[in-house]
Parts: structure tokens; C-alpha cells; sequence
């Protein structure tokens, strides 16, 4: 049994891979792999260990050959992937939910936290020589404590956060997802409202949202003018979910105070202007990159992989919700 697997990853689930007795190649290229080379490169293996950057469709399946049993991504997200083309050539689908929750929410729990204290700001301005001496008005930020919180999603990685923050920080926790849970809500001492009631309440807006036609754009410029002239938004689910140009005037109008972002809308690029925004903590998707996660993520792909090269069901199919 063959598998491709389209960029360098953690060498543990390589290991796992090749113990089972696959041919296990890794991709050669130090970067994301050219189409043209996935495309020969994935010519009549069994399995692709795909990562997010990876367009997973028609053509790719048919480069691959009929034998093509499943596609592992290395990510919880899976807008690479077009779930219909994999339905029609039975390619099996999974995903690498539950290993990184922990370490996506640490992450935007991270930036509300750095862009309260304005901390990414006062490291330049020590840097650049500019502290001549303490003052009562220097880099004022915000306390976190006594802040309202608005969750937009409550998968996972929204309800981690919610666990996270709901003790101890002296913070109220509203949410927003399609549907409301009751018993979460319960645990974390959340309250369910309608997305409006919570862009026009929160003093922290973080997104966990899938990114779906339906969630494309859902903050844009008409969600950002609710929002409070004193508030911040965080963005560590999928940049094509804020209207990224709108998100930058935004900020240069002082319609919200700042924001912090993990994702962009065509990375690796950034929207014109945003890095000039002192207002801005921005972080190159890597709110899963930590050593325990992306080794863990690394395992469950292989594992994904090897259970189904046996004939066995997945452990973490893609369940389109
Ligand atoms: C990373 O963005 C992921 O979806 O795991
Ligand atoms: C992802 O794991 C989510 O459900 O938020």
C-alpha cells in the first residue's frame, strides 16, 4: 500500500505509517508542494496525507487512480477539500479533531490576552528605544476582568475556550452558533443570544466558526459598525470569515479598538494596510503549533490512514454537520 504525504510533518506518524508496512513517501519540496508535482506525485497511491493548503478534488482524485481509498487531513478544517468529488470517487475522508483543541484555544485566549495589555505594542516600543521612563499614561490597555466575552461558534475549540475562561477570569460568556447548547452553556455559565445581541454586548469577539458558504463573510463591515467602538475581535478559525478590508478600516476609523488574527483571507497575503495597524496582533496560522499538538496531529493522520489501508473504519471521518 502506497501513501503520499504532501508536506514534512512530525516523523511520528511517518513511523507509525511505515511500521504498519506502507511505502510511505514525503513530499521533497520544502514548502508547499506545486500542483503539478502533487498531481504526479499522488499517480497511484492508496492514501494522501494532505495538509490545508492542499486543494483536494476531481482532477487530484483522477491523477490519483481508482485505487484512492482515503484522504487524511492534517487539520480540523477541511474547506481544501470538495467532500462531493471524494463522495463520488468513495474516497474516504478524515480530519484531526479533539488533538488540538486545547492548543487552538490556548492560542486565542493568548491574543485576547495580548491585545488587552497591548503587549505586542510595548515590546516594539522597548525595542525601539523608546521607554525613556515609567508614566502614569503609558500604553494604557484594558483589563480583561469584568469584560463581556462573545463566543461566535460553539464547536470544540469556541466550548475549550468557554471551559477556559469561564472560571476565574471574572469575565461573562455570551455565544452565538446555529444551534444552542444547553448543557455547555449550563456548565460554563454562558448565555445563548442572536448574533447581533452579541457583537453589540461583547468587549472580546472570537471566532470558532467552520468556514462554510454559509459562514463566508459573516463579519463584515455592517457586524463590525455594531460592535462596540472599545472592542476587539479574534480570528484563529479561517480568514474568509471576516471581511478582511472591511476589518481594516474598521480599525483605521476607530469602529472597534483592535484586533488579533491567526488566519488570513489569502494567505499567506494580508489585506492592504493591516500590518501598518499598531492595533493588531497577527500570528501566521499557527495557533495548533505546538510541539505535543502537531506531533498528535501527525499520529491521528497515520492512524486515520492505517485503519482505513486495513479495512477498517476510520477513527475521526469527516462528518459534514
Ligand atoms: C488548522 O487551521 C486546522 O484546521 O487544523
Ligand atoms: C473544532 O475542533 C471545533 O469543533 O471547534
Amino acid at each position: 500500500m502506497k501513501v503520499f504525504v504532501t508536506r514534512q510533518i512530525p516523523e511520528s506518524g511517518i513511523k507509525l505509517m511505515k511500521d504498519a508496512g506502507f511505502d510511505v513517501e514525503v513530499s521533497p519540496q520544502d514548502g508547499v508542494i506545486p500542483r503539478d508535482l502533487l498531481l504526479q506525485k499522488v499517480k497511484g497511491v492508496d492514501a494522501i496525507l494532505s495538509i490545508l493548503t492542499d486543494k483536494m478534488d476531481t482532477e487530484l482524485m483522477d491523477s490519483a487512480g481508482p485505487q484512492l481509498k482515503v484522504i487524511a487531513n492534517y487539520a480540523v478544517g477541511y474547506d481544501n477539500i470538495n467532500l462531493q468529488d471524494a463522495a463520488a470517487h468513495n474516497v474516504i475522508l478524515t480530519n484531526t479533531p479533539g488533538v488540538l483543541t486545547e492548543s487552538v484555544a490556548e492560542h486565542a485566549i493568548a491574543l485576547m490576552f495580548a491585545l488587552a495589555h497591548r503587549v505586542v505594542e510595548s515590546d516594539q516600543f522597548m525595542r525601539d528605544g523608546k521607554y525613556v521612563g515609567w508614566g502614569p499614561m503609558l500604553l494604557l490597555g484594558n483589563d480583561i476582568l469584568g469584560k463581556t466575552i462573545g463566543l461566535v461558534g460553539m464547536g470544540r475549540i469556541g466550548a475549550n475556550v468557554a471551559k477556559r475562561m469561564c472560571d476565574g477570569f471574572g469575565v461573562k460568556i455570551l455565544y452565538y452558533d446555529r444551534a444552542r447548547s444547553e448543557e455547555i452553556e449550563k456548565q460554563y455559565k454562558m448565555e445563548f443570544v442572536d448574533l447581533e445581541t452579541l457583537l453589540k454586548n461583547s468587549d472580546f469577539v472570537s471566532i470558532h466558526l467552520p468556514m462554510t458558504p454559509e459562514t463566508k463573510h459573516i463579519i463584515g463591515a455592517p457586524q463590525l459598525a455594531m460592535m462596540k467602538k472599545t472592542a476587539y475581535l479574534i480570528n484563529t478559525a479561517r480568514g474568509p470569515i471576516i471581511d478582511e478590508a472591511a476589518l481594516v478600516e474598521a480599525l483605521k476609523n476607530g469602529i472597534i479598538r483592535g484586533a488579533a488574527l491567526d488566519v488570513y483571507e489569502q494567505e499567506p497575503k494580508m489585506a492592504e494596510g493591516l500590518a501598518q495597524m499598531p492595533n493588531t496582533v497577527l500570528t501566521p496560522h499557527t495557533a495548533s503549533a505546538t510541539e505535543e499538538t502537531r506531533g498528535a496531529m501527525s499520529e491521528l493522520a497515520a492512524k486515520n490512514i492505517i485503519e482505513v489501508l486495513n479495512g477498517r473504519p476510520p477513527i475521526t471521518p469527516i462528518t459534514p454537520k
